[in-house]
């Protein structure tokens, strides 16, 4: 049954499914979320069905839904995504939620790995930040963020390691840094859906042979841009964010665990002393 039909030169007539048919074919095809992700494509594609075909097809075969449909939602804001950058997920945003509770006017906030620049940028829309710098190893990323962050004048973006590309002048001086950094180990990535394993950059997804070498620099170098009173918040994996809790207290100062949306322990935080 369709809804209306459009008719292609070359293919012929080229219809338009009705919501519960594209949610069929992607719940055949093992797609997560089919109801909703239908009804997206459908309202992602008013009026063209050849496109809307097209973009069936790609879900059908496990394409992230952001990347087809070119942004991802992200608290307030919407990002652009593109293939090769890391698509932002939903209990990030609990992370980022985390690091804007605790920022005042003027604050000054890193961001090492900052993908599309999701975070950086609901900062600069939700608080009086004053500088947000942002940091990434992936070219793709750094220039995908630098886009995303052409409305927020205090978030810069720099194609380095951590903090390696950061204004030294900063070093005391930072009131959070905040950071979704790659947190798995290799052996997990045999049970991360086709979405995540066809379409995330492996760089993006595995933090070295133990899933915790990134984690284990970041918390190092922390304490030497942190202010007095300044915070760390960092996203991680449920099974390892207990050892980055500890890590914090021992580097940084005081530390503590928060959940995700599902009521896991996600976020490992620390205020130093
Ligand atoms: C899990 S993704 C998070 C991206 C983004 N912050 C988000 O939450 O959507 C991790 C990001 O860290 C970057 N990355 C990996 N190692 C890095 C490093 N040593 N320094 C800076 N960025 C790094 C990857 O390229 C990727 O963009």
């Amino acid at each position: 049954m369709t809804d209306h039909a459009d008719t292609d030169a070359a293919a012929g007539p080229v219809t338009t499914p009705t919501r519960a048919e594209v949610a069929e074919r992607l719940r055949a095809a093992g797609v997560p979320s089919p109801d909703a992700d239908a009804r997206w494509l459908l309202e992602g594609f008013p009026s063209d069905p050849a496109g809307l075909a097209d973009a069936i097809r790609r879900r059908a075969a496990r394409e992230p839904l952001q990347l087809i449909l070119g942004t991802a939602p992200f608290r307030w804001i919407e990002v652009q995504v593109a293939a090769g950058v890391f698509v932002p997920r939903p209990e990030t945003e609990v992370l980022a939620g985390l690091a804007i509770d605790r920022l005042s006017d003027g604050a000054i906030v890193i961001e090492p790995c900052t993908g599309t620049g999701a975070i950086s940028c609901a900062i600069a829309h939700e608080t009086g930040a004053s500088r947000i710098v942002a940091t990434d190893i992936n070219p793709r990323a750094v220039e995908l963020a630098k886009r995303n962050a052409r409305p927020h004048p205090q978030v810069e973006v720099h194609h380095a390691s951590l903090f390696a590309g950061v204004d030294p002048a900063l070093l005391g001086a930072v009131d959070v840094i905040v950071c979704n950094p790659p947190y798995l180990d290799p052996a997990q990535m045999a049970g991360v859906d086709p979405e995540v394993r066809d379409h995330d950059p492996y760089e993006a997804l595995v933090g070295g042979e133990s899933g915790w070498e990134v984690i284990a620099d970041l918390v190092a170098a922390a304490p030497h841009w942190l202010k007095p009173g300044g915070w760390i918040v960092i996203e991680d994996d449920p099974s390892r964010v207990d050892q980055t809790a500890q890590a914090l207290a021992h580097h940084v100062g005081p530390s503590s665990i928060e959940p995700d949306l599902t009521g896991r322990d996600r976020f490992a935080m620390a205020r130093r002393a």
